[in-house]
């Protein structure tokens, strides 16, 4: 039997990104290539990347630099760049110049056509280049190879159009839309009734979906999602804190399958900077939304997203936001400095942070972050929570998973229960992390 040819693929990013490279090894197993982990062994290395900020966007620089040499060795090989990075104005230009060995350069708008992109370069000589505008479509003809097992992701919001000030995304994903609501559901069906056991609702601001169409809203999307039959958690993010609903707490409540952890972007905890920001909500409004939360669902855990050295940020600004960060006691939070993003209202404006103030705030906050974690984590010892496992960690010889809360715990056992909801009792934590028993 002939070897089958390779792919592989180097995602950066989001959850959205790891989808879509799902989506992208659908395309390159319908052309008959299957997966391989080595990129010197594959025929074609596929570079999803992200921009959102300017440390992803040089790591993507950096590695398609270092594949020139690979390329010099086996000329066949196919390099294909797509994703937000390339999607800027200007910058698949930009790349084919500096990086003339990349054979396709796509973007986000027009990654459904890559299959069609491969086979035109297997038969011509010159780069393909297209990062074509089919930004208004809602494409729904690609099948996902997925590759995360038992937890899948699903579309239901494509771009955003919130345009906070610091944001890249509204400029690389478009115009936000919805897919179908019938479609979204069978393709929940379908992943139940195949045996995944985790779907996570993927969008910009999934709050907002079926805005300007006569579809079902978010929470009646989820409610109709939870109802599916088979037992299944159920997951969705990102949430904007404008259009956090009373509607949507009440469906969190009353439906089990719906985890107990909603991820509420904050932010800044001062009202300056979330203006200038334009995320349209001050803190109290925020805290008004956390409230409704934790009438409905007293239990929820909340996670966040934060940013520091927004421009203009004051040290009193700063404060707010470690007050605000105690004041809602988060289980987790990512925490970024600011990246200015070209293109953005923000990149224009003046007091633009210096880095070392904002590297001693990353710090501290940072800091407080983690010693929240650990006083969440701390609360676990001795307790038994139901983990979804999702893999063996062959090195540390130890299964490991999450529980509803988004919490990962490590634990021995003697039989494979990847894919399987297990009772673990807790008896160490280290940081964000849990280890027990099978009980
Ligand atoms: N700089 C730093 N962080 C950013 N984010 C988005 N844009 C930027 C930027 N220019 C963060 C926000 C968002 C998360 C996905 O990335 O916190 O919620
Ligand atoms: Fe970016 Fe704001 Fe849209 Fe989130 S809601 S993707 S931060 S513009």
């Amino acid at each position: 039997m002939m070897n089958k040819k390779k792919y592989n693929i180097v995602t950066y990013g989001c959850q959205m990104n790891v989808h879509e490279s799902e989506k992208i090894a659908g395309m390159l197993c319908e052309l008959g290539f299957e997966n391989c982990d080595k990129m010197d062994e594959a025929d074609v290395v596929v570079f999803n990347t992200c921009c959102i900020r300017e440390n992803a966007e040089n790591h993507a620089y950096g590695n398609i630099g270092m594949l020139k040499k690979l390329k010099m060795q086996n000329r066949g090989m196919i390099i294909a760049v797509g994703g937000c990075l390339t999607q800027q104005m200007g910058k698949a230009e930009n790349l084919h110049e500096k990086f003339p060995y990349v054979d396709i350069i796509f973007g986000t708008h027009n990654l459904h056509k890559l299959k069609g992109y491969l086979i035109l370069k297997q038969k011509q000589k010159k780069p393909v280049i297209s990062v074509e505008d089919d930004e208004g479509i809602v494409f729904e003809g690609d099948k996902p190879y997925r590759t995360s097992y038992p937890n899948a992701w699903v579309n239901i919001t494509y771009g955003c159009n919130n345009f906070c000030s610091y944001c890249i995304v509204p400029y690389v994903r478009g115009r936000e839309r919805s897919r179908k609501s019938d479609l979204i559901i069978s393709e929940v069906k379908e992943l139940v009734s195949q045996g995944y056991k985790e779907i996570t609702l993927l969008g910009q601001n999934v709050n907002s979906y079926g805005n300007g169409t006569d579809d079902i809203s978010f929470p009646q999307l989820l409610e109709k999602i939870a109802k599916i039959e088979g037992k299944f958690r159920l997951r969705f993010m990102t949430s904007h804190p404008k259009d956090f609903s009373e509607e949507l707490a009440k469906v969190i409540a009353e439906n089990p399958k719906i985890c107990r952890c909603v991820h509420l972007p904050v932010q800044s905890g001062s009202d300056n900077i979330l203006k200038a920001m334009n995320r349209k909500y001050t803190v109290e409004d925020y805290l008004n939304k956390i409230s409704i939360l934790k009438k409905y669902v007293p239990d929820c855990a909340v996670t966040t997203d934060l940013i520091v050295g927004f421009p203009a940020e004051s040290e009193e600004d700063f404060e707010a936001t470690l007050n605000l960060v105690k004041k809602v006691n988060y289980s987790s939070a990512f925490t970024f400095v600011y990246s200015k993003r070209d293109g953005t209202v923000a990149a224009k404006m003046d007091n633009q942070i210096p880095e070392e103030i904002s590297k001693k705030r990353i710090i501290e906050l940072v800091d407080l972050v983690n010693s929240l974690t650990r006083e969440h984590s701390s609360v676990y010892i001795g307790k038994t929570v139901e983990i979804l496992c999702e893999g063996f960690d062959e090195k540390k010889n130890v299964y490991f998973g999450r529980d509803e809360f988004g919490r990962m715990a490590y634990f021995g056992f003697n039989e494979n229960v990847v894919g399987e909801f297990v009772n673990v009792k807790i008896n160490r934590v280290n940081g964000v992390s849990l280890f027990g028993e099978r009980v």
